[in-house]
């Protein structure tokens, strides 16, 4: 049964990376979860895709890193995608760990911004382990980003996220010297012959951001793991 992952919570139900989103998606039953990881100026990690607010509130300015956490709790993320979230703020991530049962497996994603966010590594593991966390794994754009966390905790999991098309990637993760238990890549160039590739290193497989139920049977029959997905008639699959 592959594993998929809610894409930022049930995004198309609650304003993605927010606690309800989280919520609406447990409430679902999902066995996966990601979510992405910004840090505040007074050093606080909130949940966020963006490093900027002007996606869901334009009169806010800046980035996150401008703001303490005080001020980015004051900040509405909710009501641009509903009066009925008015008011809902950006959650931290030990807020969304609060909630998130250890049975569900947790895909943190520390966004590439390494300068903005000098430190940010070493505050993640802090985090995780003030909550004795368990089922997590870390994944980057920043392969950097992973190697620091590989240093810091040899054995966390880590997803190494690819975006564009490389020539034989999983050659790459190899090379990397990185103990990688998965490759995600952007989902519109795998096919089979990817996945084997990545299964005979021993590699899980798990594609972004697949929508389309035709197109994420293609990839279960191809052979992934699981799919990062926003559609959550694909998250009871
Ligand atoms: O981790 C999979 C996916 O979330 C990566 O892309 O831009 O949605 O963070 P993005
Ligand atoms: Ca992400």
């Amino acid at each position: 049964m592959p594993l998929n992952f809610a894409h930022r919570g049930s995004l198309t139900e609650a304003p993605e990376n927010t606690l309800p989103a989280f919520q609406k998606a447990l409430d679902r039953g999902v066995r996966a979860i990601e979510l992405d990881v910004q840090l505040t100026k007074d050093n606080h990690l909130v949940v966020s895709h963006d490093h900027h607010f002007t996606r869901f509130n334009p009169a806010i300015q800046g980035t996150i890193k401008d703001y303490t956490l005080e001020a980015v709790r004051r900040i509405d993320v909710g009501s641009a995608f509903s009066q009925d979230f008015a008011g809902v703020s950006l959650p931290t991530l030990d807020e969304v760990l609060a909630i998130c049962p250890e049975t569900v497996l947790l895909n943190i994603e520390i966004k590439n911004i390494p300068v903005l966010y000098e430190g940010i590594e070493r505050r993640l593991l802090e985090t995780l382990e003030a909550h004795n966390r368990g089922n997590v794994m870390i994944s980057s754009f920043d392969h950097v980003a992973l190697k620091r966390i590989q240093t810091l905790n040899p054995a966390i999991d880590l997803g190494m996220l690819f975006y564009y098309r490389l020539l034989r990637p999983w050659d790459y993760a190899v090379s990397s010297g990185l103990r990688i238990r998965s490759l995600h890549p952007n989902q519109v160039y795998v096919d089979q012959t990817f996945v084997q590739a990545c299964r005979q290193l021993g590699y899980e497989v798990y594609p972004f951001t697949v929508n389309d139920p035709a197109r994420y049977q293609e990839l279960v029959d191809a052979g992934v793991d699981g799919v990062f997905s926003n559609n959550p008639a694909i998250f009871g699959a």
